[in-house]
């Protein structure tokens, strides 16, 4: 067993929604996998008085639809320990020093520790800043990781004093910032899609490429999270982070090995190379939408917990212009939204098509070649799709379009890690390969902030799409201009 499988987890927010319904099922399976040695513990904080077995009740529940074999089970939540903690009383860091001690003892984990920040936003600095001041990092050689979730700031200025914060405490190279959508399959495999097969990587520029478009559309509406999602909007909810890291494993060079140090390094050129609005270029490049309500629904600011006024973004689509020499011409297009057609999350890549088409000339041919089309999908199916032109089988000579696809199987989806048994997998491994980087944050809010600010300066015309739709119609138009139209239509 890897000395990185020896670790002290300590995870403030320890009886939190995430921590409950996604952390403790991940490492649990990271358990059954043998990825998580025996000299594993974890330390449970809150301000909930809890005691070790009460806390043990909940990760039991928390864990039941992966729990196939009791003992396992119980054997996994015998590594669990609860201390009441207040991240703002100084004298508590003080029990997790000893606690801290106490338990790399015991389970002879190497002194490695992983703090894990599953809280509200605010906490991560006073926690990091904490942690440092109060010395509850291992001193004894083991490593010290912190793991934060997002939002990682709401501009770029308050991201850079929450990253200087972080670093009171912590190097970049021991922070992991989780964006989930970096433990997805697809997204994953992007880079060995690209790197690993010199048929694609050939054609992957502005040479061959028409134009890449993201999709990421949600069916589900605000549900109980408005208090978080309309000071937010969709464009630092799935823009600022889930997007615009896709857009960089699509759109970065290849580095010179797939390493984490190597790769960020490429993303960050590509994400800084992205052309930067003005006032003027955002609103040529960019659209916000609200959705309405309809006879059963009501419309956003109807929601529960939403201001009646609200002019929160609740679908946010733009077109990205990179300066480099890879994508000069070749525009990215964004898009994602709550309350849409569909759960989809996909990539279309739209090539150009000969730039002469001998068969619409030819004699007694018919038909016109149309696009090859790569397809990555990422939610809810796994898989990827290629449309190529070829002959149908008719007499004659008449040009159609077929699919070579991949799906997933289900047998083979059953496999598949969850996202963040990847992501703790890889904290373990101290691996930041699909974590973001400072340098990728900032770049992104660089991207973000001329839009916001367009856009919190600007009435906007609300409520603009309908429910089931994929959104105002300006997203359409925002296509068309180019001479383009989104790919994925929607199935309603
Ligand atoms: P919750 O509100 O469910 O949990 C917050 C936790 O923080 C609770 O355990 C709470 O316990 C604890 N807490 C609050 N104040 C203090 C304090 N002063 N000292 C110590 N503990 C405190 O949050 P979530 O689990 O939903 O979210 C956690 C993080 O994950 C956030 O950053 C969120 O943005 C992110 N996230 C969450 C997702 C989700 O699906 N839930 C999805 C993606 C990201 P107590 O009241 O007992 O102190
Ligand atoms: C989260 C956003 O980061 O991602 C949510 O805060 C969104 O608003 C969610 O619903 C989507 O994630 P997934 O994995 O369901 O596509």
């Amino acid at each position: 067993m890897a000395d990185g499988t020896r670790a002290l987890f300590m995870l403030f927010g320890g009886t939190g929604d995430l921590a409950l319904r996604k952390l403790y099922p991940a490492l649990f399976n990271l358990y059954k996998k043998g990825s998580l040695s025996k000299h594993f513990a974890l330390l449970g904080l809150s301000r909930k008085e809890l005691s070790d077995e009460e806390f043990r009740a909940k990760i039991m529940t928390s864990i039941a639809d992966e729990t196939a074999d009791q003992q396992v089970a119980t054997e996994f939540v015998s590594h669990f320990y609860w201390k009441s903690h207040d991240v703002n009383n100084m004298d508590h860091y003080q029990d997790l020093k000893k606690i801290g001690n106490q338990l790399d003892d015991q389970y002879q984990t190497g002194g490695n520790r992983v703090f894990y920040v599953s809280m509200a936003p605010r906490f991560f600095g006073i926690v990091a800043q904490n942690l440092q001041s109060q010395h509850v990092l291992s001193e004894n050689g083991g490593f010290n990781r912190l793991v934060i979730e997002k939002p990682f700031g709401r501009d770029y200025q308050s991201a850079k004093e929450l990253n200087d914060q972080l670093n009171s405490g912590f190097q970049e190279n021991q922070i992991f910032r989780i964006d989930h959508y970096l433990g997805k399959e697809t997204v994953e495999a992007i880079p060995v899609l690209r790197f690993g097969n010199p048929l694609l990587e050939a054609v992957w520029n502005q040479n061959y490429i028409k134009d890449v478009q993201i999709t990421l559309a949600e069916s589900l509406g605000v549900e109980d999270r408005a208090g978080y999602y309309d000071t937010a909007g969709a464009l630092r909810d799935m823009i600022q982070n889930h997007t615009l890291q896709i857009v960089s494993y699509l759109a970065m060079d290849q580095p010179n090995s797939f390493v984490d140090t190597a790769i960020r390094a490429e993303k960050v050129k590509a994400l800084e190379s992205m052309e930067i609005y003005t006032d003027q270029g955002v609103k040529d490049n960019f659209v916000r939408g609200q959705y309405a309500g309809d006879e059963d629904h009501p419309d956003y600011r109807h929601e529960s917990g939403v201001p009646v006024d609200s002019n929160n973004d609740t679908f946010a689509a733009g077109k990205i212009v990179f300066n480099n020499p890879r994508w000069g011409k070749t525009p990215f297009y964004i898009r994602s939204g709550k309350k849409l057609a569909d759960k989809q999350g996909r990539v279309d890549i739209e090539f150009k098509k000969p730039l002469v088409d001998i068969f619409a000339k030819g004699t007694g041919t018919t038909g016109e070649l149309q696009k090859n089309v790569l397809t990555l999908e990422i939610d809810p199916r796994v898989g990827l799709s290629l449309t190529i032109n070829t002959k149908d089988s008719k007499q004659g000579l008449h040009t159609e379009t077929v699919p070579l696809d991949y799906l997933q199987s289900d047998n083979r989806a059953a496999q598949v890690p969850l996202p963040y048994e990847r992501l703790f997998h890889d904290i373990l491994n101290g691996d930041g390969t699909y974590f973001a980087s400072w340098p990728e944050v900032a770049a992104a809010w660089h991207f973000v902030d001329p839009v916001q600010q367009v856009w919190d300066t600007q009435q906007p015309d609300f409520p603009n799409y309908q429910q089931g739709s994929m959104g105002p119609t300006a997203a359409d138009e925002l296509l068309a201009r180019d001479g383009n139209a989104w790919f994925y239509r929607g199935t309603k």
